[in-house]
């Protein structure tokens, strides 16, 4: 995770965010310290990388890249103004042994923003700002194929924002943020489809992490929480509105440092 200590609105490359719309940075502070909190609370061990003064969005620390076993591999940023977060996460992981392997450029993509694991699949958002054809290049790097999936919202521009697995066949998906081929590929590969509404995929609902057996999300969406109850999860749920002015709630304030083993086998180093 990286606390919010640069995170401004400086400028707007989603259809959240708006310069008039500022953070109120004391309140961010306080729903980052209690998504960490809760994190902790709930078994998490969470280790900080620090904020640059130039990279106001590099809180968004799910969009570094992904972690699989020992490497890091970053992301290339679809806009200018988050690409100078790839040198502060590449060093934060270098300083940790990790090794880095990058893919092709000039594709885009944006880590875990967009690419997923769940029950030994991973799955690839692709669009607004990873490119379907950085996804050939992750394939080789995971040494699997990614299942793709077509995002047709702008509101819903990472994978991370319209779909959370759950595990055990489970995921929060709302499918309007998707295309009808694509809804048809995630209801072939999960058991379990918790639909959430607009409503609630509007309040981020989408962007949760899965601890143990709680999920973790924003605050206000009543109806999800009551879905996820009724499916035998546990729900904590938290305030993140300061960040949803950005674009971004929960699960993109967190990158998994271990998503990916079960997928690799190695640990980190
Ligand atoms: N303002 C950031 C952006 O538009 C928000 C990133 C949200 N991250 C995520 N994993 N969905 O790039």
């Amino acid at each position: 995770m990286c606390e919010p200590v640069h995170y401004r609105i400086d400028y707007e490359i989603n259809p959240w965010m708006r310069r008039a719309n500022a953070v109120r940075t004391e309140r961010a502070n306080e729903q980052w310290q209690g998504l960490r909190e809760t994190l902790t609370a709930l078994g998490v061990a969470v280790e900080l990388v620090e904020q640059g003064p130039d990279t106001p969005d590099m809180t968004f620390a799910a969009n570094a890249g992904i972690v699989i076993g020992n490497r890091f591999i970053p992301a290339n940023f679809r806009f200018p103004e988050r690409q100078l977060e790839e040198e502060r996460f590449t060093r934060w992981f270098m300083e940790h042994g990790f090794l880095t392997e990058t893919v092709h450029e000039p594709h885009y993509w944006e880590g875990e923003g967009d690419v997923l694991p769940a029950d030994g699949l991973v799955f690839a958002g692709y669009r607004f700002r990873t490119e379907f054809r950085a996804l050939d290049h992750i394939d080789e790097l995971l040494g699997r194929e990614t299942v793709r999936l077509e995002l047709t919202d702008p509101r819903f521009y990472h994978l991370d924002t319209c779909l959370a697995p759950l595990g055990a066949g489970r995921a929060l998906v709302y499918p309007r943020a998707f295309t009808a081929a694509s809804q048809k590929t995630l209801m072939e590969h999960f058991a379990t489809l918790i639909a959430v509404s607009e409503h609630d995929a509007a309040r981020f609902a989408c962007n949760a992490v899965l601890a143990g057996e709680t999920v973790v999300l924003n605050a206000g969406c009543a109806e999800t929480v009551r879905a996820l109850r009724d499916h035998g999860l546990a729900v904590a749920e938290t305030p993140m509105d300061e960040f949803i002015k950005a674009g971004g709630s929960v699960k993109c304030l967190v990158l998994m440092l271990d998503a990916f083993t079960e997928i690799d086998g190695r640990g980190r180093p």
